[in-house]
């Protein structure tokens, strides 16, 4: 794993994707590249933690985002309006400077040969942008994307560009049924392969992929997005429980952090 370095990095620009009310919501930000010793090292499904100048003294804690994808030229993260933090960062323009850590955690496992199904939720889509773009072998992928923004807010077409991808929107939460139908039978089908299964969206839709793949045996990875503050292991503010399958004795059943363990976790090694 690459050591994770500190940079301060220009915005070259901002954005918006899609509408969804009278502001955007959804952003890429492009920033220059950081100069890590070894940037070229990061592996899709790592994070970093930004923290713009703008956000001055009123805002201590600097905020996680996955990789989006990382060139020789710029670092891009993708991000929607949340909070009073994303808010600052909506207001980004060229030139200014943002404080970047990274690239933290540990990344999604990658097998040349494995059919390997790729599930995003929302904003988990952020991940699979640089994990499609670096896989070696796309022709080994498949992606479902369910969403409840028009997909118009989201990274598609850069994925749409080397793999299909089968997208679902259920607007309102209680439409999920076609979404859970369709998790089950590519799931089940990727167990069938041997496959490999990638996750990343909200709780809930985590959850359900951790049963799915426990009910079909199913080998998959669920990268977590619990509240950070620090992003480096020194705040305890991102634990999540392991379970009995967790391979380092010392720490099994025991909570370990998200943002140094993690954030990427085999779904049958962490309780949600
Ligand atoms: C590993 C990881 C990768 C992420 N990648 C993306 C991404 O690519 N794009 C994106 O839009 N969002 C991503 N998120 C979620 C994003 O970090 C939060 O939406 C953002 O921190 C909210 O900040 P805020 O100031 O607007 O909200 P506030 O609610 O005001 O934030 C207050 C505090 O809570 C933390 N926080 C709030 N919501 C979350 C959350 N969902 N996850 C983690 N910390 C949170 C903030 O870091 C901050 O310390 C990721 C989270 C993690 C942990
Ligand atoms: S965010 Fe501080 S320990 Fe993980």
């Amino acid at each position: 794993m690459s050591t994770p370095s500190s940079s301060l990095l220009t915005v070259l620009d901002l954005v918006p994707f899609g509408q969804t009310g009278p502001e955007h919501r959804f952003f890429a930000l492009r920033l220059s590249r950081p100069d890590w010793p070894d940037w070229n090292r990061w592996r899709p499904g790592q994070f970093v933690m930004v923290r713009p100048l703008s956000f001055g003294l009123e805002i201590p804690w600097a905020r996680p985002f996955g990789i989006c994808h990382m060139t020789a030229r710029h670092l891009i993260c993708f991000f929607q309006v949340h909070g009073r933090g994303t808010q600052r960062m909506a207001k980004l323009v060229p030139g200014d400077e943002v404080r970047v850590w990274g690239p933290l955690g540990n990344g999604f496992a990658m097998e040349e040969d494995t059919p390997t199904l790729l599930l995003a939720g929302g904003m988990g889509i952020v991940p699979f942008v640089g994990y499609v773009n670096r896989h070696p072998q796309p022709w080994n992928l498949t992606m479902l994307f369910g969403h409840r923004e028009p997909l118009g807010c989201y990274p598609v077409d850069s994925i749409n560009e080397r793999i299909p991808v089968d997208t679902l929107r259920e607007p309102e939460s209680g439409d999920l049924d076609d979404f859970l139908f369709s998790l089950q039978e590519r799931i089940r089908d990727n167990a069938e392969q041997h496959g490999l299964v990638l996750a990343c969206g909200p709780r809930p839709f985590l959850l359900t992929v951790q049963q799915l793949a426990a009910r079909f045996g199913a080998r998959a990875q669920l990268s977590l997005e619990n509240r950070m503050a620090c992003g480096v292991g020194a705040c305890l503010g991102c634990v999540t429980r392991t379970t009995a399958a967790w391979p380092v004795a010392a720490t099994r059943e025991t909570p370990v952090q998200v943002c140094t363990q993690g954030p990427v976790f085999w779904a049958n090694q962490v309780e949600l």
